[in-house]
């Protein structure tokens, strides 16, 4: 008797039919039909009832179907186990924009440590044109980032939309408020970050105002995340962040939400045109364990 064997007697009992189990197997019904009649020999024992419709199995042939079940699940185990215990050391370098560290990056990368224990992780913070650059020239293969970039080297996935709030100093007016709408931000100092000539995370918020109608004024590019807080912190101006960087706790820096529907931050990943998947559908596994961990509403999505 091999696994084979168990795997065409698990079908025929759950699909209830030679027919539908042979069309699932992309079998003929009669070499079917005869490793069954092969296994009851072997086996001595009737597994089905005869003339029965829908199939029906006898008391004998479901303790077998238990017991087959059991011995499947646990080879396809022990495939994985020793496939993950003998895969090759390797490093897997990533980028990232800097706020995603805020999120749950840190978590996913535990995760995948814990699930892929040979391989190494070697995080780069990088802003979005560098990102292309640098998987174009191998220095990384995969990256997380939040600017929507095409390069025909590049492919993309969304994997989720992140809202956006904004940080305001305690002692301004709307620093309390429950939440208020880019309305209400259009005539402050703005920061936005980082300083750089193609798209980035300060364009984005640029458009954002854009698509509501709004153009301020005064806006003032600051080098990241962190500095851009800073002069929140110092009551110099306001900025728009993702929802995750509440973690990041200033002094006098209140977080305020945003109610306007397009204030949302997109988080792609990123990898080279030519990935099979080989490196980055374990990240994407990884990456959906957490949002049904963290019960976050995704689409799952795939190259
Ligand atoms: C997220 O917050 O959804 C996320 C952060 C970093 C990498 C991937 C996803």
């Amino acid at each position: 008797m091999e696994l084979r064997h168990l795997r065409y007697f698990v079908a025929v009992v759950e699909e209830q039919s030679f027919t539908k189990a042979a069309e699932k197997l992309f079998i003929a019904q009669p070499p079917l039909s005869r490793q069954i009649q092969n296994l009851e020999e072997e086996l001595g024992a009737q597994l089905f009832e005869r003339g029965s419709r829908p199939l029906r199995t006898t008391t004998i042939g479901r303790f077998f179907y238990q017991q087959a079940v059991k011995l499947l699940t646990n080879a396809e185990e022990i495939k994985l186990i020793t496939q993950r215990a003998s895969a090759t050391e390797r490093t897997i370098n990533i980028g990232y924009g800097g706020s995603l560290l805020c999120g749950l990056l840190p978590r996913i990368v535990y995760l995948y440590r814990q699930q892929y224990p040979h391989s190494n992780i070697n995080l780069i913070e990088l802003n979005a044109i560098d990102q292309i650059q640098a998987l174009k020239e191998g220095r990384v293969d995969a990256c997380f980032s939040r600017v929507r970039v095409s390069d025909l080297a590049i492919k993309r996935v969304l994997l989720r939309e992140e809202p956006l709030i904004a940080a305001v100093h305690s002692s301004h007016p709307l620093s309390t408020q429950k939440s208020i709408s880019l309305n209400n931000l259009k005539d402050e100092q703005i920061f936005v970050y980082p300083p750089s000539d193609g798209q980035s995370y300060a364009t984005q918020i640029k458009s954002l105002f854009l698509e509501y109608g709004m153009e301020p004024k005064r806006f003032s590019t600051q080098a990241d995340l962190q500095q851009s807080l800073g002069m929140v912190a110092a009551g110099e101006g306001i900025c728009i962040v993702p929802e995750s960087v509440r973690i990041m706790q200033f002094r006098h820096v209140n977080y305020v939400k945003l109610s306007d529907s397009a204030a949302m931050s997109p988080i792609y990943l990123i990898v080279r045109n030519d990935d099979e998947g080989e490196l980055a559908r374990p990240l994407f596994d990884c990456v959906y364990q957490v949002y049904d961990l963290e019960a976050i509403e995704y689409d799952r999505r795939v190259f």
